[in-house]
C-alpha cells in the first residue's frame, strides 16, 4: 500500500509523541518534513529522532513546505491559538490533519475547519488521545454494551501541578489569545471523557473558575462545574494545576445503575474500580490487565491515534475521534468559562464563544497578588 506523505508542524514539548508515533507507522507513513518558526526546537527534534538521517526536511514557514512538498497528511503542534489558521490553510490544500488539543480556541473557528474537512472529504482528527488509554478503551466498551444500565453521575478530577518555568518556557500558555487556563490546556482530555462516556448531549453547565496562584498568567489554575446532560445524567468536573509539589492524579468515576468504574493514576491509565452487576468478568484480572504507566502524563495513546487516522484516510471513514469531537470538548469548557464569568448557568448547545470572551477576567486579582 502506497505510504502516506507525512509532515509535523510545531516541535515543542508534545512533538516527540507524535514523532514516535510515526517512526513506528513507517509501513504506512513516509515523513518528508518537520516545520517550526524556532530553529533551536526543530534541531532538537530532528537531533533527538536522528531525522536527518530519515531525510527529512526542515522548513520554517508551513505555506513553503506545502507548496514544495505535497503533503498527504500533517499534525499540528503548535500554540493552540494558531491551530485554526493552519488547520484552514492546510484543508483548503487537500490536507488530512491530525491537530493537538483543544480543536481551536473559538467555537466559530472550530466550526469552520469541520466544514472545510467535509467539503473536501478530509480527515480531521483531534489528539484526545486518552481515549486510546487501554483503561478508557475498556471501560468505553462497558459503556457501549450497556453494563453501566442507566448512567447516573461521573466525576472527572485533574490534580495537576504547573510551576512558574512551565509557563516562563512558552509564554504563550495561561494566555485568552492562544490558550487559556487550566480547563482549557491541561482537563480538557478528561472534559472529552466525561462528557463522550455520559452521553455526548448536555443541555446545562454551572461553574466557577478562578486564577488563585498563578498571578502570572491570564486564565484560570482552578474550575468547579457541575454539568447537566440530555438523558438525566450528572458530571462533576475539578480541574487545577495549583497542586503542590507535582501532579497528583487524572481521576474519571462513571457511576450507573448497575456499575461503578474509577479510571486513575497519573492520566486516567489504570482502572481502579470495577464493580457491574454482571460479574462474568474478574475485576482483579481487568484491573491488572488493562493498567499502564507510561513515563509522563501524556500516555501512549499518540500511536494508536495516528494508526486510526491512516485507516480512516484509507477507509475513506471519519477517524475516531473527529472535527466534531473536538468541538464537543471545547464547547464545554467554553461554557464553563462563560457560566463562571456570567455567575449564572448556561444552556448548550452555545452557537459562539471565545477564550477571547474573557479576557481581562482575572487582571484586577492577579495584580493585587
Ligand atoms: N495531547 C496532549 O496530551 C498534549 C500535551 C501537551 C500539549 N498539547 C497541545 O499541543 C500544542 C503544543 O503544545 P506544546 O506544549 O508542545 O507547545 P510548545 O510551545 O512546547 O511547542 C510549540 C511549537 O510550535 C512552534 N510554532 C509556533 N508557531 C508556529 C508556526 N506558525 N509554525 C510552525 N511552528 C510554530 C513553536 O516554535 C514551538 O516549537 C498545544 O495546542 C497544546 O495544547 C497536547
Amino acid at each position: 500500500m502506497k505510504k502516506l506523505r507525512y509532515a509535523l508542524i510545531g516541535c515543542g514539548r508534545i512533538s516527540p509523541n507524535h514523532v514516535a508515533a510515526v517512526k513506528q507507522l513507517e509501513q504506512d507513513l513516509e515523513f518528508v518534513a518537520v516545520c517550526d518558526i524556532d530553529n533551536a526546537n526543530m534541531q532538537n527534534i530532528c537531533e533527538s529522532f536522528a531525522l536527518d538521517q530519515l531525510g527529512v526536511k526542515r522548513y520554517t514557514d508551513y505555506r513553503e513546505m506545502l507548496e514544495k512538498e505535497e503533503i498527504e497528511l500533517a499534525a499540528i503542534a503548535t500554540p493552540s491559538g494558531e491551530h485554526a489558521a493552519i488547520a484552514a490553510y492546510c484543508l483548503e490544500r487537500g490536507v488530512h490533519l491530525i491537530v493537538e488539543k483543544p480543536i481551536t480556541l473559538s467555537l466559530a473557528e472550530a466550526d469552520g475547519l469541520i466544514e472545510l474537512a467535509d467539503q473536501n472529504q478530509l480527515v480531521l482528527c483531534v489528539s484526545h488521545q486518552n481515549r486510546f488509554n487501554k483503561s478508557i478503551v475498556k471501560i468505553r466498551e462497558a459503556v457501549e454494551s450497556g453494563a453501566f444500565g442507566r448512567m447516573l453521575h461521573g466525576t472527572a478530577h485533574v490534580r495537576w501541578n504547573r510551576s512558574q518555568d512551565y509557563y516562563t518556557q512558552a509564554p504563550w500558555r495561561g494566555t485568552w489569545e492562544q490558550d487559556g487556563g487550566a480547563l482549557m490546556n491541561q482537563c480538557i482530555h478528561n472534559i472529552d471523557l466525561l462528557r463522550w462516556m455520559l452521553g455526548d448531549e448536555v443541555t446545562e453547565v454551572f461553574a466557577y473558575t478562578d486564577n488563585l496562584h498563578h498571578s502570572y498568567i491570564d486564565a484560570e489554575d482552578l474550575g468547579l462545574a457541575v454539568v447537566k446532560f440530555a438523558n438525566g445524567a450528572y458530571g462533576m468536573i475539578e480541574g487545577t494545576t495549583n497542586v503542590f509539589p507535582h501532579n497528583l492524579e487524572e481521576t474519571l468515576y462513571l457511576f450507573g445503575e448497575t456499575g461503578t468504574v474509577k479510571a486513575g493514576g497519573k492520566s486516567v491509565n489504570v482502572i481502579e474500580e470495577w464493580l457491574f452487576a454482571d460479574a462474568s468478568e474478574d475485576a482483579e484480572a481487568v484491573k491488572r490487565e488493562y493498567g499502564e504507566n507510561p513515563p509522563n502524563v501524556y500516555g501512549f495513546g499518540h500511536l494508536p491515534l495516528y494508526r486510526d487516522v491512516v485507516a480512516a484516510v484509507r477507509e475513506k471513514r471519519p477517524p475516531a475521534i473527529d472535527g466534531r469531537a473536538g468541538r464537543r470538548a471545547l464547547e464545554l469548557v467554553l461554557a464553563i468559562y462563560k457560566s463562571a464569568a456570567e455567575g449564572r448557568p448556561v444552556g448548550l448547545p452555545l452557537q459562539e464563544c471565545s477564550t477571547l470572551d474573557f479576557k481581562g477576567r482575572f487582571d484586577e486579582s492577579n495584580k493585587r497578588r
